[in-house]
C-alpha cells in the first residue's frame, strides 16, 4: 500500500523500517519545512492508503475531498493532541486516525512544565537579559528575588498521565496540589477541586493539562484570570487555544497574574504580540515533546499505528474508535 510522510521525522531511518518490511511504499516529503497546503493537496490526489500528519497539518473535509478514490484508511497524526485534524470528516469517510501518547511524551511535556514555573518563580528571563545586557555590577540583595516554591499550592487543570506527572514532581519541591478534572482520579480524591474557579483562587501556580476540544478553547479567560492570586504564575504546555492569549497578554500588564510561561500559542507560530513584550513571560517554540525519547517513540508508533491499521487490524492509538 502507499503512505505519504508530510515530513521527514527524527529517527526516520530507524523507526520506518515496519513500513518498508510490510511492503509498503512510502513517499516522504522532501522539504526538511512544512509542506504547503497545496502541495499535501496535490499529494493526495495522487492517492495513498496512509497518511502520517504533524499538528502543523489541518487535516480537514477540504484536504480530504482530495482524496478522489476514497483510497485513505490510517491517518498517522505524530502528537498526542489531535485538535488538527477533523475527527467527524474522518469518519465520515471511515478513516481511521491515530495518536502517539506514550509515557515518554509525557515525561518531556511534564519535564517542560517544571522549568517554565520555576524560571518564571526565579525571575530567570529577566536575570538572563540582565546578564546578557552586562547590566550586573556586583552582588545586590535587592536584584531579582524571586518567589519560594515550598508550601506553595499547584493547580493542575486536567489530571490526565501529563497531569500526573506534572503533580508528582511537585513533591520533591514540597509543595500542596490541587488539580480540576471533570471528575475524581480514583485513588487521587486528595486535592480534587471540581469547580475550576476555587483552583485557580487558591493556586500559586497553575499548569494547564487538557487537550484542546469546543469546551476547553479560552478555558483561561480575562473573566477567570481575575480569580487568580496577584502573585500566580500560568503555565500552558497544553494548546494554546485554552487560554485567550490577548487576554492573558492584558491580565500581565494589569498586574492580575505575575507570570506566563508557554510552549504553545493560538496561532502557531506567533504568540499574541503583548506576550513578547514582557519580562515576565517565559515562552519556547512548542518544544515540549522534544527530547530524544519522545520523539524516537513518537514516530514509532505512528508508523506501528499504520502497520496496523493498513493490515486491517486495530491500531494500538485510534481516537475514533466509534
Ligand atoms: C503533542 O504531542 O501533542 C505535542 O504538542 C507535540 O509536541
Amino acid at each position: 500500500m502507499r503512505i505519504f510522510v508530510a515530513r521527514k521525522i527524527p529517527f526516520w531511518e530507524e523507526v520506518s523500517k515496519p513500513l518498508v518490511d510490510a511492503g509498503h511504499e512510502v513517499v516522504v516529503y522532501p522539504n526538511h519545512k512544512q509542506i504547503e497546503r497545496k502541495e499535501i493537496e496535490i499529494e493526495i490526489e495522487k492517492g495513498y492508503d496512509g497518511l502520517l500528519t504533524l499538528l502543523t497539518e489541518k487535516v480537514d473535509e477540504e484536504l480530504l475531498v482530495h482524496d478522489k478514490k476514497g483510497q485513505l484508511k490510517v491517518i498517522a497524526n505524530y502528537a498526542v493532541g489531535f485538535d488538527n485534524i477533523d475527527l467527524e470528516a474522518c469518519k465520515k469517510r471511515s478513516i481511521a486516525v491515530t495518536n502517539t501518547p506514550c509515557n515518554e511524551v509525557n515525561e518531556s511535556v511534564a519535564g517542560l512544565a517544571w522549568p517554565l514555573m520555576l524560571a518564571l518563580s526565579r525571575r530567570l528571563p529577566e536575570a538572563s537579559e540582565f546578564m546578557r545586557n552586562a547590566a550586573y555590577r556586583g552582588w545586590d540583595p535587592d536584584i531579582f528575588v524571586g518567589r519560594d516554591m515550598k508550601g506553595k499550592t499547584l493547580g493542575i487543570v486536567g489530571m490526565g498521565r501529563i497531569g500526573g506527572m506534572v503533580a508528582r514532581r511537585a513533591v520533591g519541591f514540597e509543595m500542596k496540589v490541587v488539580y480540576f478534572n471533570r471528575t475524581a482520579v480514583a485513588g487521587a480524591t486528595e486535592g480534587y477541586i471540581p469547580k475550576m474557579e476555587e483552583l485557580l483562587a487558591q493556586s500559586d501556580f497553575v499548569s494547564l493539562h487538557v487537550p484542546l476540544t469546543s469546551e476547553t478553547r479560552h478555558m483561561i479567560n480575562g473573566k477567570n484570570l481575575s480569580l487568580f492570586k496577584r502573585t500566580a504564575i500560568l503555565v500552558n504546555t497544553a494548546r494554546g487555544s485554552i487560554v485567550d492569549e490577548a487576554e492573558v497578554g492584558e491580565a500581565l500588564r494589569a498586574g492580575v497574574i505575575a507570570g506566563y510561561g508557554a510552549d504553545v500559542f493560538e496561532n502557531e507560530p506567533d504568540p499574541h504580540p503583548e506576550l513578547l513584550m514582557m519580562e515576565n513571560v517565559l515562552l519556547t517554540p512548542h518544544i515540549a515533546s522534544a527530547t530524544e525519547g519522545a520523539r524516537k517513540r513518537m514516530g514509532e508508533l505512528a508508523v506501528l499505528n499504520l502497520v496496523e491499521g493498513l493490515a486491517g487490524r486495530t491500531p494500538p492509538n485510534l481516537v475514533n474508535s466509534e
